[in-house]
């Protein structure tokens, strides 16, 4: 049975937007693919706001994450992080040999400029944090955090993972100017998975020079020579680059502001029902998610309620990490609309009186 999904990703995607899926294969070093993937740069520049050169390569976002580390630490990099993802960066960089320091902010607080007061030495090559961590559902201020590891190194570079808000919170790409900020289809963008991208700088490009060891698949130097061509430097997945040419054009006719403006409204819809409803919502006020509410348990038997919601055909996602048990979120991202949340929460009142 298919379910509508209020997840927090892979989400639901648009019929019209799946059979883009389906156009003939291209061979990805001929004319057409170079118009396609020129063409997809032109509109995603467009739609982010931003001159900064975007790559791209077939995987899931964390090819990016680990990409961004190997291509721009030689050695030592500092992760902030209040939540499951800011640790995902940390130990990806761990794994790639690198000595990582940390900042660690209790889960459901914001990571704020003074929570990096003295702490990027002049050996720190990169600081890295989560946009929207989607465990707690905190949106953190990257503009404010990366002006504070500016002001202590200018050097330092900043490298973002910006997987569940961009695309649906407006991150000032202009004012930001980040080194690394990474993302992928299966989020806001509201595609399936399997691509994964990264908006650079060049003084990223230009540090990736000079570390030895960062691979083949995501190595920058190579990266950039055949995104400069409107090439992909191994096979991109060409149909998931139909699905997202079509999905920009959808995107900026409904423009940008008002996407940002309706992801903002489902979710204020999704906290006001959770504080009337259950026990309100995990995240710190002021802080809190455009894409995903982590709402607070109580006493509720979340199996239960989660197996009457697919019964009935909607489907959410279970709390994440150290508050597995005690919150559950709902995805509120994408194509999703206001209608579309005033009728799952519909729906939940319904269950909720039943229990
Ligand atoms: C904030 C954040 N970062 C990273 C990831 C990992 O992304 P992927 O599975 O596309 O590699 C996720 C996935 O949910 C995420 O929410």
């Amino acid at each position: 049975m298919s379910r509508k999904l209020f997840t927090v990703g892979p989400v639901n995607v648009e019929e019209e937007v799946l059979a883009a899926m389906t156009k003939p294969m291209i061979t990805h070093r001929s004319k057409e693919y170079k118009a396609l993937h020129g063409g997809i740069m032109e509109k995603m520049k467009k739609a982010l706001d931003t001159d900064q050169d975007i790559l791209l390569v077939a995987g899931s976002a964390s090819v990016f994450l680990e990409g961004a580390i190997r291509n721009g630490v030689g050695r030592k990099s500092l992760g902030m992080t209040n939540g499951s993802f800011g640790l995902r960066s940390i130990e990806i960089a761990r794994l790639n040999g690198k000595e990582v320091a940390e900042v660690a902010v209790p889960w459901g607080k914001a990571l704020k400029p003074e929570h990096l007061e003295g702490r990027v030495s002049a050996d720190t090559e990169m600081v890295h944090w989560v946009s929207n961590e989607s465990s707690t559902g905190v949106l953190n201020d990257s503009s404010a955090l990366a002006d504070e590891v500016r002001a202590q190194n200018p050097d330092a570079l900043v490298m973002i993972d910006a997987v569940t808000s961009a695309f649906a919170t407006d991150l000032k790409l202009r004012e930001l100017e980040p080194d690394a900020l990474i993302f992928g289809t299966q989020k806001a963008l509201a595609l399936p998975p399997g691509l994964a991208m990264v908006v650079v700088s060049d003084a990223l490009i230009e540090k990736s020079r000079k570390v030895p060891d960062r691979g083949f698949y995501t190595d920058l130097q190579k990266l950039k020579k055949q995104n400069d061509e409107d090439y992909a430097l191994t096979t991109p997945p060409v149909s998931l680059l139909y699905a997202l040419d079509l999905q920009l054009d959808r995107i900026l006719k409904e423009g940008m502001p008002a996407r940002y403006r309706r992801h903002r409204e489902m979710a204020q819809l999704v906290e006001r029902w959770s504080e009337e409803k259950l026990h309100g919502i995990f995240p710190e006020e002021g802080h809190r998610s455009d894409t995903i509410g982590v709402l607070n348990r109580g006493d509720l038997d979340f199996g239960a309620f989660h197996s009457a919601l697919k019964s009935r055909g909607y489907e959410i996602s279970n709390g994440y990490g150290e508050v597995k048990e005690s919150t559950f979120r709902i995805g509120h991202m994408g194509d999703l609309r206001p209608t579309d949340i005033k009728m799952i929460l519909s729906v939940m009142d319904e269950i909720l009186e039943e229990m």
